[in-house]
């Protein structure tokens, strides 16, 4: 076994900035330094923006043992924890920065309207959203731009209604939303972007406080009232789910089409068939092949843990580098094929252990919806510009594009 607290403790030379490039010409690839220390080994030291040099971990059998390990904390606010960025002041984290017990306290308040049934009875809303937006894109100018016009309403308005919010607020919540994941913006403008976002959403909770509504946050005021949960909690949680509820999902929309434009001989599969596996699977893989959680889960070690003859010392920080965990050749072969046809389902793009997706029926759902819709009721739709042009969020905690234009 090797002990690496020298190297931690002191200042390991030759250690790679962490997050690393994409290859221009691959937008859809992970890093290509990533693919090289994945092949070294599942293990590797990295430098962040503030000199720290945590772990990434880049095989998926390692990253599966460590993420449902209870030695392994979510916890912001631990020493060592690897922020992707500097965590600006009196920032509001909810239950996807906590460690249970607290975690599960808070998490299974919410849970009920994200099981596969509850998701399954929104589906004609679903597609009767998508089919509207569709109309409404179809009846107007082209070129358009895909993330406006579509891959950004279609979960907005889904989370609206689950949450109640209204949707006429969608300029105000996505604008901020962006800022609080952008990864580059000044801690200042992140934390005023979270502080009004959090303003908004007790807002709600007060008014929703005294006139409850059919929706999840009224089902929090109840839990308020009923003094198991605080109000500064309830709007944290409504914060999260917004947030986590539109940008992930818009993003595969519009990246899950650039990627298809791109293939056009898996995009043909989904235009030509209407099989419902066929769907679910390319959603799978979809997710699998993208995954736009590309900052890796951020992990802390809260005891020493052994791992394939190495040592992760109590207080270090971890990666959980899901993009290439989903390359990995062992559990995906031709890793870097899009292929519809394959089994995906044991990507981690949705992560892995207690806090897996919350949120993951029903962006399966959604998706689901769309890729089964979108292709066939504009069977001509292509890019608008060239790829070089095309705006990727490099910067984001979420991969994906500022803006697609396209035509039929
Ligand atoms: C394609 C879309 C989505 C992707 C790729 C995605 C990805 C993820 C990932 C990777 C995590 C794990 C975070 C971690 O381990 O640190 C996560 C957690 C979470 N997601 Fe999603 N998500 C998506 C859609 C949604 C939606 C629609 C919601 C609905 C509100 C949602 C709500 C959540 C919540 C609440 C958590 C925290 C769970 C916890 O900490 O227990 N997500 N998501």
């Amino acid at each position: 076994m090797t002990d690496t607290s020298s190297a931690a403790g002191g200042e390991p030379a030759g250690v790679p900035e962490f997050p690393m490039p994409r290859a221009a010409r691959c937008p859809f690839d992970p890093p290509p330094a990533l693919r090289s220390l994945q092949e070294q080994g599942p293990l590797a030291r990295v430098r962040l923006w503030d000199g720290s040099t945590p772990w990434v971990v880049t095989r998926y059998a390692e990253q599966r043992a460590l993420m449902a390990d209870p030695r392994v904390s979510a916890d912001v606010t631990r020493p060592g924890y690897p922020a992707p960025a500097p965590i600006p002041k009196g920032s509001f984290a909810s239950f996807i920065l906590m460690d249970d017990p607290e975690h599960h306290r808070l998490r299974r308040m919410v849970q009920a309207p994200f099981t596969v049934k509850r998701v399954e009875e929104m589906r004609p809303a679903v597609q009767r959203i998508v089919d509207d937006l569709i109309d409404a894109m179809l009846a107007g100018p082209k070129p358009v731009d895909l993330v406006e016009a579509f891959a950004l309403p279609v979960p907005s308005l889904v989370i609206c209604e689950l949450l109640g919010v209204p949707y006429d607020d969608h300029d105000f919540f996505q604008d901020n939303s962006k800022t609080v994941i952008r990864r580059d913006a000044a801690p200042e403008e992140r934390a005023a972007a979270g502080a009004r976002l959090n303003a908004y959403l007790d807002d709600l909770v007060g008014r929703k406080l005294a006139e409850p509504a059919d929706d999840l946050l009224s089902r929090l005021t109840e839990r308020v009232k009923a003094g198991e949960l605080s109000r500064a909690e309830a709007a944290q949680m409504g914060v999260l789910l917004l947030i986590a509820g539109h940008e992930t999902t818009a993003n595969m929309i519009a990246l899950g089409t650039l990627a298809l434009l791109r293939h056009p001989d898996q995009l043909a599969l989904l235009r030509e068939s209407d099989d419902p596996r066929l769907v679910a699977g390319a959603v799978e893989e979809l997710l699998r092949y993208l995954n736009i959680t590309h900052s890796g889960r951020r992990r802390v070690a809260l005891a020493d843990i052994e791992i394939c003859g190495q040592v992760i010392r109590a207080g270090e920080g971890m990666i959980m580098a899901n993009d290439i965990a989903n390359r990995d050749p062992e559990v995906f072969p031709g890793p870097d094929d899009l292929d519809l046809r394959r089994d995906a389902r044991r990507h981690v793009a949705f992560g892995f252990g207690v806090h897996q997706c919350l949120g993951q029926p029903l962006a399966r759902m959604e998706l689901q919806v769309v890729y089964s819709t979108l292709y066939r009721r504009i069977p001509t739709l292509s890019l608008a510009t060239d790829l070089e042009r095309v705006p990727f969020k490099h910067d984001g905690q979420v991969y994906g594009v500022y803006e697609l234009p396209v035509t039929w």
